[in-house]
């Protein structure tokens, strides 16, 4: 059975005594939560992680990169590769996120690469992809969705998904306030895993956690997170604050 996810993105927030804090707190507040089926993830900035995973040893709480370089190593300036992050105890790692396209250039030809690079690393990749408001106001979301997915991951065989989630963010519901509802998300990642179960066949399409992401808060997860397509969150702005994140893990 797939799982349930609830992944806190922290972006370019907390410094490292926040860092300690908010990872303290949360690891605190999951530890007699009942999380059968459901994983909670932190993904703080680079220089944080190696602490973030010391502090979240032995616990249920798992860490998460924001990005990674495609590469292996060598000059690329200030980026990170597959294998610092394994070697800080990082076994998953965000790609493709909307602010990465839209201010860092990533491409679907580079997310490809970035897939593969993590992969080849036995890295768990969480993909995010999602349409901006003027391909949803001209009804293109599923032209635009359908073909983020087949460009940076139809080259993979079947069996790669043991590694992967899918995590859908509208963009114009990213930090913005505006949701998008329980039936637009549900219809969307019916959808998505539509588009897996052509490509890949039912048992692949049913394996993959698929993530909704954009103004996720502890008022609406419960009514998102109860659609059946729909098997978690990637929590941006309420993910800052310990009380507000455990209510939406809280919301499964
Ligand atoms: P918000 O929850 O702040 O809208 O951010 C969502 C997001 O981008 C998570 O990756």
């Amino acid at each position: 059975m797939r799982k349930n996810i609830v992944a806190g993105n922290w972006k370019m927030n907390n410094d490292l005594k926040a860092t300690r804090k908010l990872v303290k707190q949360i690891r605190k507040s999951i530890k007699k939560a009942e999380l059968d089926n459901t994983r909670v993830i932190v993904a703080p900035t680079f220089v944080n992680l190696a602490t973030a995973v010391k502090r979240a040893k032995k616990s249920k709480l798992e860490v998460a990169a924001q990005n990674m370089h495609q590469a292996t190593n060598g000059a690329f300036t200030g980026e990170i590769s597959a294998d610092m992050l394994k070697s800080v105890g990082v076994k998953t790692v965000i790609l493709g996120h909307s602010e990465r396209r839209a201010y860092f250039g990533e491409t679907d030809a580079i997310l490809a690469e970035k897939v593969d690079a993590a992969l080849s690393n036995k890295l768990e990749v969480i993909f995010c992809f999602g349409e901006e408001l003027a391909d949803r106001k001209t009804g293109k979301e599923e032209t635009v969705v359908g073909s983020q997915i087949e460009k940076a991951l139809f080259h993979l065989e079947a069996d790669a998904y043991k590694k992967i989630v899918l995590a859908y963010e509208p963009v114009w519901a990213i930090g913005t306030g505006e949701t998008a509802s329980p039936e637009q998300a549900q219809d969307m990642h019916a959808f998505i895993r539509k588009t897996l179960a052509d490509k890949y066949g039912n048992e692949v399409a049913d394996s993959v956690s698929i993530l909704y992401g954009g103004s996720v808060k502890p008022a609406n997860a419960k009514e998102i997170f109860s659609k059946p397509d729909v098997d978690g969150g990637l929590i941006g702005g309420a993910a800052l604050n310990s009380k507000d994140f455990y209510a939406i893990v809280s919301a499964f």
